[in-house]
C-alpha cells in the first residue's frame, strides 16, 4: 500500500473460492485471466487488491500455486481474522490485538466441544482466532442460539458465520470479513488513502458482512450460495449499490465494474486486434500486457501465421539497437529475437497454454524514460515458470513508446528444468 501516494481510484475487495476462481465451469480459468489483465493493464498502477478468504495463509498459498491468481496488495485470510500486506505476507499486528478481545480459544474449544452436531474441519483450517466445523443445515440456528449463549456467560463475545451450506465457523466478534473491510478503510483514510471507489465480491455466508459496509459496492456473483442470498432477500434487497450478477466468479467482478462506472472493464484478453485498441491510459504497462497478451495468442497458434500486422509494428517500435537479456543470461538483440518469434507460431496448440503478468508497475524515472517491471507467468498444462522482466522504454512524440531494452531473471518460485522453450 505504501506504493500509493494518494487515494487509490478502486479497492476491490474479493473472496476466492467460487468468486475469484471458478471450481466448478472454468476448468482453463479464462475468467480469472480476464480479470487479471484488466487489473494489470488498467488498475495496477492506481489502485488496490485485497483478497479476502475463509482460507488460511497456507490454504491461500496452495490455492496460488494450483491457479493463475496475482499478488493482492492486502491479503485477509482465515475469515477475516488476519490481515497481511505485501508480497511477503507481513501479518497487522494490530488486528490480532483486536481479534483478542474478550476471546478465549481454549473456552471456544472446550464448549464447541459439547455439541455433537459440529464436527471439527482439518487441522490446516483452524487457527488462533477461528475454530471451524461442519454442521448439517438443520441445525445451525439451535447451534448458533445455545452455543452464542453459553460462550456470552463464559465472557467471551463471539461471532458465528455459516457459509457454503455446511461450514461453521466460530470467531471473534470484532472479527469477519466485513469487520477487517472497515478496518483497512479506517486505516487507509488516517494515511489520507481512503479508496474513491470500493467494491466488494463475494458468493457465499462470510462474505455477507462485506456487503453491509458503508459506501462500499457489491456483486454477488450469479453463482452464489443460497445463504447469501436468503440474506440478501431479507436484508438488503433494495440496495442499489449491490448487484447480484449475471456473471459467474471474475466474470461477475467484471460486470459490477461496468455496472457501477468504476472504470474501464474491456479485458485486453476480449480484444481482438491489439493495433486497434488504445487504452485511456497513458502508460507503457499497457504495451507490455498487449505484448504478452499476442505472445500467448501467437504460440497457441490463434494468430495466423499471415497475420504480422503486430509483430511488424512491434518490430517498429523497438530501438533498432535494444537488447533482450534471456533469463539464462544470453544476449540479443530484441528485434531479432521478434523474428524468431516466426517459427513458434502455434507451437503450443493444444497444450494448455497460458501467459500472464503480475504486478506491471511502471515509474518515469526521468522525464521521457519509463522502467517497467512485472512477473510474468508461462503455464504449459501443469508445468509453470515465471520471471521477473524488465523493459526500458522511452517515450517518442512521433513513435510512442520505445522498447529499449528488456531483461529477465527466474523468479525464485521457479525450478528450471530446461529454458530452451522459454523466448521471451
Ligand atoms: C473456507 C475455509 C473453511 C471455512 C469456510 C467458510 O473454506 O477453508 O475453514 O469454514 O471457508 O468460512
Ligand atoms: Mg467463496
Amino acid at each position: 500500500m505504501e506504493r500509493l501516494t494518494s487515494s487509490p481510484r478502486l479497492m476491490i475487495v474479493s473472496d476466492l473460492d467460487d468468486t475469484m476462481v471458478d471450481h466448478h465451469k472454468d476448468p482453463e480459468n479464462l475468467a480469472l485471466l480476464r480479470f487479471n489483465s484488466l487489473w494489470e493493464d488498467a488498475y495496477r498502477h492506481d489502485s488496490l487488491l485485497v483478497f479476502s478468504t475463509g482460507r488460511t495463509q497456507s490454504m491461500y498459498k496452495k490455492l496460488r500455486k494450483e491457479k493463475p491468481l496475482l499478488t493482492p496488495d492486502v491479503i485477509v485470510t482465515s475469515v477475516g481474522t488476519e490481515i497481511a500486506y505485501g508480497n511477503s505476507m507481513v501479518l497487522d499486528n494490530n488486528w490480532i490485538e483486536i481479534m483478542n478481545h474478550k476471546w478465549d480459544r481454549g473456552i471456544v474449544e472446550e464448549e464447541t466441544s459439547k455439541f455433537p452436531e459440529l464436527t471439527l474441519q482439518s487441522g490446516t483450517e483452524q487457527r488462533p482466532h477461528k475454530l471451524s466445523f461442519f454442521i448439517d443445515k438443520s441445525k445451525v440456528q439451535e447451534v448458533t442460539k445455545e452455543l452464542t449463549q453459553r460462550l456470552e456467560k463464559r465472557g467471551l463475545d463471539i461471532k458465528i458465520i455459516f457459509s457454503g451450506g455446511k461450514a461453521f465457523d466460530v470467531i471473534p466478534k470484532g472479527g469477519g470479513k466485513g469487520q477487517a473491510l472497515a478496518y483497512l478503510l479506517k486505516k487507509l483514510k488516517t494515511e489520507g488513502k481512503l479508496p474513491i471507489n470500493t467494491l466488494a465480491c463475494g458468493d457465499s455466508g462470510n462474505d455477507t458482512e462485506l456487503f453491509t459496509i458503508p459506501n462500499v459496492y457489491g456483486a454477488m456473483v450469479s453463482n452464489a450460495q443460497e445463504e447469501l442470498l436468503e440474506w440478501h432477500a431479507a436484508n438488503a434487497k433494495d440496495n442499489a449499490n449491490i448487484i447480484h450478477a449475471s456473471e459467474r466468479c471474475a466474470g461477475a467482478i467484471l460486470q459490477a465494474i461496468g455496472h457501477f462506472k468504476l472504470g474501464p472493464n474491456l479485458s485486453p484478453r476480449d480484444v481482438s486486434d491489439f493495433l486497434k485498441y488504445k487504452a485511456d491510459n497513458v502508460n507503457p504497462s499497457h504495451e507490455v500486457v498487449k505484448f504478452f497478451l499476442f505472445y500467448e495468442r501467437w504460440r497457441r497458434g490463434e494468430v495466423e501465421i499471415c497475420d504480422t500486422s503486430y509483430i511488424t509494428s512491434l518490430k517498429a517500435s523497438c530501438h533498432p539497437a535494444a537488447v533482450f537479456v534471456h533469463p539464462s543470461g544470453a544476449e540479443k538483440s530484441l528485434r531479432d529475437t521478434i523474428d524468431e518469434l516466426g517459427k513458434y507460431n502455434g507451437d503450443k496448440k493444444g497444450k494448455k497454454f497460458r501467459v500472464w503478468t503480475d504486478q506491471v508497475l511502471a515509474t518515469d524515472t526521468t522525464p521521457g524514460t519509463w522502467i517497467v517491471k512485472l512477473d510474468k507467468w508461462e503455464q504449459t498444462g501443469d508445468e509453470r515458470k515465471c520471471c521477473t522482466t524488465t523493459v526500458k522504454f522511452t517515450l517518442k512524440e512521433e513513435e510512442g513508446f520505445v522498447w529499449e531494452h528488456v531483461q529477465q531473471t527466474w523468479s525464485e518460485a521457479t525450478q528450471v528444468k530446461d529454458d530452451n522453450n522459454w523466448i521471451i
